[in-house]
């Protein structure tokens, strides 16, 4: 799979170390910053991967920031963009079961870089199952 990632200052190891996480599992992540430990807004790097995964230029997006919280609000502003803030590996292959979540965030404050990296996995794992789903998650939109 194609995989974005963004985070603001406050999820830049976090993403760091996810990023070479998903390329060992044999996936193609894009990086889309930032770069530096600078403070930033994490909104404008969440719209920026939301852009991506709208445009399906990538399959799905991981989103970090301090806890998570700012980058979930700001995605799910986006049409067509759901996105799940996770802390376990249950709610990662849920998101993707039964709401078919399309952008993943986390906080690198809140979960170990272990626990995160399995989310990440269960997430980029697990299928949306559609059927009386698939009329639920139309409601969203
Ligand atoms: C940055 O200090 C912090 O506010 C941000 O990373 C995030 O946690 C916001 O939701």
């Amino acid at each position: 799979m194609r995989v974005a990632f963004a985070s603001d200052h406050a999820g830049l190891t976090l993403k760091t170390s996810l990023v070479a996480a998903v390329r060992e599992l044999g996936h193609e992540p894009v990086d889309l910053g930032p770069e530096s430990g600078a403070s930033v807004d994490y909104p404008d790097f969440a719209k920026k991967l939301c852009a991506e995964v709208v445009a399906a230029r990538v399959d799905c997006g991981v989103l970090v920031c301090g806890t998570g919280i700012g980058m979930s609000m700001t995605a799910n502003k986006v049409k067509g963009i759901r996105a799940a803030l996770c802390h376990t590996e249950f709610e990662a292959r849920m998101t993707r079961a039964h709401n078919d979540a399309n952008v993943l965030c986390l906080g690198e404050r809140v979960v170990g870089s272990g626990v995160a990296r399995g989310i990440v996995e269960a997430f980029l794992s697990s299928k949306f199952e559609g059927g009386r789903h698939a009329a639920r998650v139309a409601k969203i939109e």
